[in-house]
């Protein structure tokens, strides 16, 4: 089954694509106090939720980056009914491919959910740190180790010990390159629940009304596993935040 099939119909009834609520993307927005105007970067935006935000609070310009074209369609929609006269674009490829015009150039570049574009989070928060100014924010949102995982844990998720930090590793990942964390928005099991709880939702509406589709088959083992690799295991052992770096000023 084509993986951004996959995403696309397992995230229908999502509006932010990452376990943050609504109310606290709303926070996370109130507080980057953005010039008009402002040069930004989303990396892996998603439905474009994000910064279609920063564009209706701020007027800022920019990009927002996804491989999906699924993805990429549902942020166009949503920015032309809410901001149709915004100076921001959608593009469909690859993050790890963007480079804005000019090296420190942007007030804002933000990966929120896909540190794998750039080979992970230290890697993710080198290149971003490349794409701001002095005293632009660096925005990621990564998950990390509530608690020691098990193995059986780490087996169901097929992921090595190592490839998720703790959050203060992810917090000190930013502050040990030079940059000054100024806020986290860390979700609670009720945001996770609803992240992952719409997935099987909009999973099983899918399956209800599209009974013929030849991949329905692999989407719902897929889901179901999913399903319950996170009550059994994820749900106590994962975590998620997104991180408010900012670059220090020159000064
Ligand atoms: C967990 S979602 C987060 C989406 C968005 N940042 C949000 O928080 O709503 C991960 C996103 O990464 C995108 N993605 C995956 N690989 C990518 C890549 N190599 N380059 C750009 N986007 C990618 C997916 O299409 C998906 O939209």
């Amino acid at each position: 089954m084509d993986i951004w099939k996959f995403f696309d119909i397992t995230h229908r009834e999502h509006v932010v694509c990452n376990p943050t609520s609504e109310e606290k993307l709303a926070r996370l927005v109130g507080l980057l106090r953005l010039p008009t105007d402002a040069q930004v970067v989303d990396i892996a935006c998603g439905k474009g939720e994000f910064l279609i935000r920063l564009a209706e609070a701020y007027g800022v310009r920019g990009t927002g980056i996804d491989i999906s074209s699924f993805h990429v369609a549902d942020a166009e929609r949503t920015l032309k009914a809410r901001v149709s006269n915004a100076g921001v674009t959608f593009t469909a490829m690859d993050g790890a491919d963007f480079q804005p015009d000019e090296p420190h150039s942007l007030d804002l570049a933000s990966c929120i959910g896909a540190s794998w574009v750039f080979g992970g989070h230290a890697n993710t928060l080198e290149a971003l740190i490349n794409m701001v100014n002095p005293g632009g924010w660096v925005i990621v949102g990564e998950p990390y180790w509530r608690q020691e995982p098990s193995d059986d844990c780490l087996e169901a998720y097929g992921f090595a010990r190592e490839d998720l930090g703790s959050h203060s590793s992810n917090a000190e990942a930013g502050e040990q390159r030079g940059l000054n964390l100024v806020h986290t928005i860390v979700s609670s099991q009720d945001d996770w629940d609803t992240y992952e709880g719409l997935q099987w939702f909009a999973t099983a509406e899918y399956a209800r009304t599209h009974p013929d589709d030849p991949d329905l088959a692999e989407l719902v083992e897929r889901v179901s596993k999913a399903k319950a690799n996170y009550l059994r295991w994820g749900r106590d052992a994962i975590g998620w935040a997104i991180y408010l770096f900012r670059s220090r000023s020159a000064a």
